[in-house]
């Protein structure tokens, strides 16, 4: 009998052959390195896309996606299912004092002196259930100086379907929460009460923001940004596909824009011509 069993039961696991297939397959689209370590993860996560197509097999569920073209809403599906989406509000703090006391301070000068428009435009790239983007929201309604009279787009992008329909839904548990100061979150959300309470982002963050599927390994066709978020997804990347990804993103930094990694992330040798502001900050030329 070979080791591919039909009708996987819990704790079945894929083969080291179908583990390598679909590492690449998945590598191949999505520019993702799922390590070998990974295999009971990587079947856990196969196992529930079996039981939700009704599929008998991770062979012929391979056989299946391989086929698929990435906007197919099973090959979606299972994307969704294979990435990692861990995030919560005010994730990496240094970064995001540095953001309301530094790089919004230094916005709201320029445009007092003229020096600039009032509007901003921010990426977040990868960004999972939107808590980075709601995190800057929050930050530009506290802080920016008459912030409604600016034009203030903030875009989040990300490859999962389900973690974008969750952004869109702007709604919180505790645990993504618990870094939010309580001012914020009286301000900015409306609590749900209930045996584990909820929190909704309001109207005055939810208009700044909107969200769409977005593959990191392919061009996004919008106008620049003034600074991205690139946090806490290159780590699932080799260089070659950091590489390309970073070149993708590059071109969406205008002209004296910021660039804004996770700390952990090790772009600083494919930055080029990126001027290191901090070990997790880099300015364009
Ligand atoms: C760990 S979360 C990081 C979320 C947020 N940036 C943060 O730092 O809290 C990583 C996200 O990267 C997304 N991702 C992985 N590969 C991607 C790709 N090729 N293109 C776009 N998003 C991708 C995943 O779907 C996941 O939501």
């Amino acid at each position: 009998m070979t080791a591919i069993a039909t009708n996987p039961q819990v704790g079945d696991q894929v083969t080291e052959a179908q583990r390598k297939k679909y590492a690449d397959l998945i590598y191949k689209k999505t520019g993702i390195r799922i390590p070998s370590q990974k295999k009971s993860l990587m079947s856990n996560r196969i196992r529930r896309r079996l039981r939700a197509t009704g599929i008998d097999g991770f062979e012929t569920y391979f056989n299946t996606i391989r086929k698929l073209d990435s906007n197919d809403d099973e090959w979606v599906a299972f994307v969704q299912e294979i990435t990692t989406h861990e995030t919560y509000l005010f994730r990496d703090e240094l970064q995001w004092d540095w953001f309301r006391n530094t790089f919004l301070h230094d916005m709201a000068t320029a445009a007092r002196r003229g020096e600039r428009e009032p509007e901003l435009r921010i990426w977040s790239a990868a960004c999972s259930t939107g808590d980075e983007c709601y995190t800057i929201a929050a930050c530009i309604a506290a802080v920016l100086p008459n912030f409604s009279q600016w034009k203030i787009e903030i875009l989040g992008t990300d490859i999962g379907i389900g973690a974008l329909e969750k952004a869109e839904h702007a709604t919180f548990g505790e645990r993504a929460m618990r870094l939010v100061p309580d001012s914020y979150s009286r301000r900015f959300f409306k609590k749900h009460d209930g045996s584990e309470p909820t929190w909704t982002a309001k109207e005055i963050l939810r208009e700044m923001t909107t969200f769409r599927r977005h593959n990191l390994m392919e061009p996004l066709r919008v106008v620049p940004f003034d600074l991205v978020f690139v946090k806490n997804v290159l780590i699932y990347f080799d260089s070659p596909s950091k590489k390309t990804v970073l070149e993708h993103v590059r071109k969406l930094v205008r002209p004296g824009g910021l660039l804004l990694a996770g700390a952990a992330e090790g772009v600083s040798d494919l930055l080029g011509d990126l001027e290191r502001v901090e070990a997790w900050l880099f300015k364009t030329p």
